[in-house]
């Protein structure tokens, strides 16, 4: 489960840090990408040279890269980045400034911008660990949702014997995998998600498309792909990156998408279609670029194929969702869609809705079937896509 998984491994100044190298190792060999953040305190136990030759990735420890020229490590790309962030071991004033929520280092404001879950692997004496503050802090990480890897008993630094060593590398890197076994809820679910514009050429230069950015069906693969979907994504020209684990096919024309999508849908449970597909195409484009002759120009469009109502129809066991993007008399447009189209729920959004539909990182949807309507807030399209996601794997235990 860990293979191709980002693992941002944060080591904080205690002995155990030297057992933090096997632990790189431990993800390395799991197939894990590795970025490895330390305390100054850290380096007093394990170098940099070490963590980086492990991890094969440069050691973080401080906002500026080069003070000659400015440059400067960014805490919330390296947050994004990680698809879990661990943090072992985590000293005693560490889990203090967890709680506290301070920022005056590199590792602690990555810690406050990281969106992904948290472990922490707590090595400390037996005295320090069984100190009401110590108590008081896990007690309100854990509340926070910040999982704890409990420390293991035995001899410690001090000499003294008790609760307090940080856990084994091999057991932190089984706790970790065994997180993403829980989340693969969709394991052997093949899903199938069409993203971002459709072009429809007038001409060898010109074209008809939409300002959709593809950005929520990017968000949709990536969140399905974290919970174990064998995803397929067949996207319109958009410029982002492909998620892990995700099969991506790149199309340009509504009829080029058509075909992509039809080729995989008999072996699909899932079809999501979050493409802004162009309704209408040039019934013929010029083989040559037009020329700017008259002072008026015409283009004769014609139909596309409605992809979604054509499969929808010849659905067995799939699971067909539509999207319906819309500016006027919302809920009703959509819920004729979901009828015309036979579809088993539709996404709405509308464009009056402000950080809601293309371009945004926000969305703002409803999810209409033809039993219910879920209404949600303005959120991230990642936080959205999970609301999507949650739904569909309801619809597949019903
Ligand atoms: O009818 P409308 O274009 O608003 O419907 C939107 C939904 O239909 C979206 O899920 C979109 O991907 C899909 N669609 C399609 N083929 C088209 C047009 C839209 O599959 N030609």
């Amino acid at each position: 489960m860990l293979s191709g998984k980002n693992v941002l491994l944060a080591i904080t100044g205690s002995i155990a840090a030297y057992k933090s190298a096997y632990l790189v190792r431990g993800f390395i060999k799991s197939g894990a990408n590795v970025k490895v953040i330390v305390t100054e305190s850290a380096l007093q136990f394990v170098t940099k040279v070490t963590l980086s030759t492990l991890s094969k990735n440069p050691v973080y420890k401080d906002f500026l890269k080069d003070e000659h020229t400015g440059e400067w490590n960014n805490h919330v790309e390296l947050g994004s980045w990680s698809d879990i962030m661990v943090i072992a071991p985590a000293t005693a004033n560490t889990l203090s400034n967890l709680v506290t929520g301070k920022a005056n280092s590199f590792f602690l404001a990555t810690f406050l911008s990281c969106n992904s879950p948290v472990f922490v692997a707590p090595a400390m004496d037996l005295d320090m660990f069984q100190n009401k503050s110590t108590k008081h802090n896990l007690d309100i990480l854990s509340k926070r949702g910040v999982k704890i890897i409990d420390p293991g008993s035995g001899e410690l630094a001090s000499g003294l014997d008790g609760k307090g060593r940080m856990e084994e590398p091999e057991q932190i890197v089984d706790v970790i995998n065994q997180y993403f076994l829980d989340q693969a809820t969709l394991k052997n679910i093949n899903i199938l998600i069409s993203a971002g514009p459709t072009y429809e050429s007038i001409d060898p230069v010109r074209f008809i498309g939409n300002y959709s950015s593809g950005k929520m069906g990017f968000a949709l693969a990536k969140e399905a792909e974290n919970r174990g979907a064998c995803v397929e994504l067949i996207s319109g020209p958009v410029s982002l990156k492909t998620p892990k684990n995700v099969k991506r096919t790149n199309i340009r024309s509504a009829l080029e998408m058509k075909k992509e999508i039809e080729d995989r849908f008999s072996t699909t449970d899932v079809l999501i279609m979050s493409a802004a597909v162009a309704d209408f195409q040039p019934t013929e484009s010029a083989i040559n670029k037009i020329k700017k002759a008259e002072a008026k120009m015409s283009i004769t469009l014609k139909k596309t194929p409605d992809i979604l109502k054509d499969l929808a129809k010849k659905k067995k066991k799939q699971i067909v969702i539509g999207f319906a993007l819309e500016t006027e008399s919302e809920k009703k447009n959509a819920y004729q869609k979901m009828k015309q189209k036979n579809l088993d729920a539709i996404v709405l959004n509308s464009l009056k809705d402000k950080g809601a539909g293309f371009g945004y990182n926000t969305n703002k949807v409803t999810i209409i079937t033809p039993l219910e309507e879920m209404n949600y807030e303005l959120k991230t399209k990642d936080l959205v896509a999970k609301d999507i996601l949650n739904f569909i794997e309801k619809c597949i235990l019903d």
